[in-house]
């Protein structure tokens, strides 16, 4: 999995689109809810992982629906990228 800078300055950009911050934090580990897990330092591979079978499950489209439209698997990954690179 291809990690150069433009890649992770592209997740960045696409963690703000979709929104993931609103829920997760803007640095990936201070969400203001609860039930929110903590994103920032895991694995870039587990993290890609686990936001795809969100995605995918039925269960989660209702917890991701505020990211309006779903990110596509290389938005994920790249996402992803972007995660594992912030500090914990
Ligand atoms: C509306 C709030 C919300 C938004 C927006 C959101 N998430 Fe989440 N996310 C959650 C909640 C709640 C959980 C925990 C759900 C569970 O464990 O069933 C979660 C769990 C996760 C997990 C699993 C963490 C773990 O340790 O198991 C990952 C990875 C993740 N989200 C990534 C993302 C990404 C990437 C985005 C943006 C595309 C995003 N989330 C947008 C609420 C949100």
């Amino acid at each position: 999995m291809a990690s150069d800078s433009s890649s992770i300055a592209e997740g960045m950009q696409l963690y703000k689109d979709y929104q993931c911050g609103e829920c997760h934090g803007a640095d990936a580990k201070s969400s203001k809810t609860a039930n929110v897990p903590k994103l920032a330092g895991m694995n870039a591979h587990d993290l890609s992982a686990k936001t795809m079978k969100f995605l995918a499950s039925r269960t989660h489209e209702s917890v991701m629906k505020e990211c309006g439209e779903t990110p596509n698997n290389v938005q994920v990954k790249k996402i992803s990228e972007f995660i594992a690179g912030l500090p914990r």
